[in-house]
């Protein structure tokens, strides 16, 4: 007879320092079935049991090597999402707590696309015109909808070469649901500003008239991560007059006017292996989530390397914290007695639709 489930009441009460040597004993009992995967926010109880850690481009590509058994994501439900999308159908995706989500990911949702979609066919032809670009923080139904409407799927890393691609498919582009990373991406790519207009999906058309539709080569969701939205340009003006020398790097969810006045903009993964590489003595101003920054704070200061947090108020992602030791030693204790709790399954046609998007980008050279 199967023993019932380990309930997470009782973990919920260990201290961290408990659940950290449990988690040791039972990745040990594991040891060849599982891997766990660690974005490069999580706290760093969580952190420092990752197997491997990376930027959400790397993990996805991780996901679709990797051969255990188990893939335990510590991250967010959208990147769980594709782990399950991207591994063998025999591999089993864990979330170790499914409350971990992304607020960015859940400003848009597929009736909302598919009524702008709608509602875009009164000006052009979205299927011959538009190609849906879809960044990876979005349900995997989103994706499903990029496969379906000959578009792609991109992440921080490589969202300018997919915008390129996506150009060379049709003449304009959908970007959903982060304008920022949407709207630098196409700079980038030399795309004059006038020709990006915000698509504001809580307004008939958009907000914008048949004419602003007409001249837009990206019409931007009117999407934003809440974390990110915290850094503003008079935080690098600040620091700069303290420390005109100082180097400011960020990630590309920022507003525009903070990525403008950036030396350097990219994914997480970017971020930690750019200032990892600074000169002894250099100085950095980190706009990104704040687990990040303290971690490359505590990694590089031997090297005589200060790395500072952009903004004055502590900025951290909520919903990558959820991700707690006491999740992460229920849901191994389970797993290592058989019983897999809170699996992460896209069903079909969502998975195979989605894998179109995501194995389309994973093919972009430039990307
Ligand atoms: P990265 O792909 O750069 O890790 O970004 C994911 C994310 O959610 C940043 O907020
Ligand atoms: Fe989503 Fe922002 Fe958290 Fe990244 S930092 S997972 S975009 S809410």
């Amino acid at each position: 007879m199967a023993t019932p489930a380990l309930a997470f009441d009782f973990y919920a009460s260990l201290e961290d320092e408990t659940c950290d040597a449990r988690i040791r004993a039972v990745k040990a009992r594991l040891k060849g079935r599982t891997v766990i995967l660690g974005h490069h926010y999580q706290r760093e109880e969580v952190y420092r049991h990752a197997d491997l850690t990376g930027d959400s481009l790397k993990l996805a590509r991780l996901a679709s090597q990797v051969d255990a058994e188990y893939i335990i994501f510590c991250g967010v439900h959208f990147m769980a999402e594709v782990a399950d999308i991207l591994s063998r159908p025999e591999q089993t995706v864990v979330l170790p707590d499914l409350a971990a989500g992304c607020s960015m990911a859940d400003m848009a949702n597929l009736a909302k696309v598919e009524t702008a979609w709608r509602e875009l066919a009164e000006v052009l032809e979205p299927d011959a015109d538009i190609t849906p670009i879809t960044y990876i923080n979005s349900a995997a139904d989103l994706k499903a909808f990029c496969g379906r409407h000959g578009g792609i799927v991109c992440t921080s890393t490589n969202a300018k070469g997919i915008l390129e691609w996506a150009f060379k498919q049709r003449e304009k582009v959908l970007f959903f649901p982060d304008q920022h990373l949407g709207r630098w991406s196409g700079y980038k790519l030399g795309v004059p500003l006038d020709q990006m207009a915000v698509w504001d999906f809580n307004k008939p058309l958009g907000g914008l008239t048949p004419e602003q539709i007409r001249k837009a080569k990206i019409l931007l969701w009117n999407g934003h991560c809440s974390v990110h939205q915290m850094f503003r340009p008079e935080h690098i003006d600040n620091f700069k007059k303290k420390y005109p020398d100082a180097q400011i790097i960020c990630h590309p969810e920022c507003a525009f006017e903070v990525c403008l006045k950036s030396d350097c903009v990219g994914s997480t993964e970017f971020i930690q292996k750019t200032v990892h590489a600074a000169k002894p003595g250099t100085r950095w101003l980190v706009g990104t989530e704040l687990n990040l920054v303290n971690r490359l704070h505590e990694e590089v200061k031997h090297k005589g390397i200060s790395v500072h947090f952009m903004s004055p108020m502590v900025c951290m992602c909520s919903t990558m914290f959820r991700i707690d030791s006491q999740h992460f030693a229920w849901t191994l204790e389970n797993l290592a007695e058989g019983r897999v709790v809170n699996q992460i399954t896209v069903p079909e046609p969502d998975a195979r639709e989605s894998k179109l998007a995501l194995e389309r980008m994973l093919s972009v050279k430039s990307a």
